[in-house]
């Protein structure tokens, strides 16, 4: 199965990915880099061997380790929980330590929140309302599976977009969208 992102996120350039990611592959022994990554819909597109993924929330990063290292601990953490405002409003005040657990509570807000939005409150605390759909799919196994092979070559940080470009080097490539400003 081709490796695609498991997350709706806000801003995802799913839709730019076809068209632009076969110019974003790096030259033999050069790496990729992300310093934005969300959904990583560009990320698995190019799907590099080797790549510097990175964004400033550090839950994302997280989940997205815990995907990589091991996923089958993260499906089998998601295929048990149920569909419910219970069970949701438990994960959402939770505080997990481990990468496992990051993702499992990351990935099933992200599938069961109103509109898949993730937005937390200035201390930190996710804040988005239950969106009571009648069959969300929860555990995307294959599609998860997939993202953790596409994300064995990459390392991952939790830092901001200035600190994680400094370390690209002559001929790698580095993926952003900018903004023009007021736009
Ligand atoms: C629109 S998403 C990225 C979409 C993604 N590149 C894609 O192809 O689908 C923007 C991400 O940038 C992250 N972000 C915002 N400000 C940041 C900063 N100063 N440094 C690093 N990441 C940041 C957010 O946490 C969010 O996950």
């Amino acid at each position: 199965m081709t490796a695609r992102p498991f997350l709706k996120w806000t801003g995802g350039k799913q839709w730019l990915a076809p068209t632009l990611s076969p110019y974003l592959r790096p030259p033999p022994g050069r790496s990729y880099f992300e310093p934005f990554l969300g959904g990583g819909a560009m990320f698995f597109a190019v799907d590099p061997r080797r790549a510097v993924v990175s964004d400033a929330n550090a839950e994302l990063i997280a989940a997205y380790c815990g995907v990589r290292d091991s996923v089958e601990r993260v499906i089998d953490g998601l295929e048990s929980l149920k569909n419910n405002e219970r069970t949701y409003n438990r994960l959402k005040r939770a505080v997990p330590e481990s990468r496992v657990d990051r993702a499992v509570r990351l990935i099933y807000l992200n599938k069961t929140a109103f509109n898949g939005i993730y937005r937390v409150n200035g201390s930190g605390g996710f804040n988005v309302p239950f969106g009571n759909y009648a069959n969300p799919t929860i555990c995307q196994a294959e599609r998860l599976r997939a993202a953790s092979q596409a994300l064995r070559g990459a390392s991952l940080r939790t830092c901001d977009f200035g600190t994680a470009i400094r370390a690209a080097r002559a001929r790698d490539v580095v993926y952003f969208v900018c903004r023009p400003s007021g736009g």
